[in-house]
């Protein structure tokens, strides 16, 4: 459903989304390579557990949470990949945990 425009830079930096290698241009987001790599969701909501994608690519909705290297609650699209990048789905709610808040707790 995604590609890259024909323009675009080339796509040097390897990631992984669901262990999935994804090649992306390197300046892209930990979301961009998520919509490359045609998952049908990254997270779930609490709530329903309705599917979500990246959608405003710009830090505002929070459909693109995901656990990235090992952090859950990233905003994917707020992330430069970096080589070996491992992007996995949001599993359920947030957690809060004392002494850990802006750790990516
Ligand atoms: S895609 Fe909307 S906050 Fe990341």
């Amino acid at each position: 459903m995604f590609a890259t425009r024909p323009e675009a830079r080339p796509a040097s930096v390897e990631v992984f989304v669901e262990d999935r290698p994804v090649m992306v241009p390197e300046g892209a987001s930990a979301a961009a390579a998520v919509l490359l790599a045609g998952i049908p969701a990254i997270r779930e909501t609490p709530v329903s557990g309705a599917p979500r994608l990246p959608y405003c690519m710009m830090g505002v909705c929070f459909d693109c949470l995901a656990e990235i290297d090992g952090v859950a609650n990233r905003q994917a699209c707020m992330v430069m990949v970096t080589p070996g990048m491992r992007i996995a789905p949001q599993r359920g709610a947030r957690q809060a945990r004392p002494g850990l808040a802006g750790k990516g707790a």
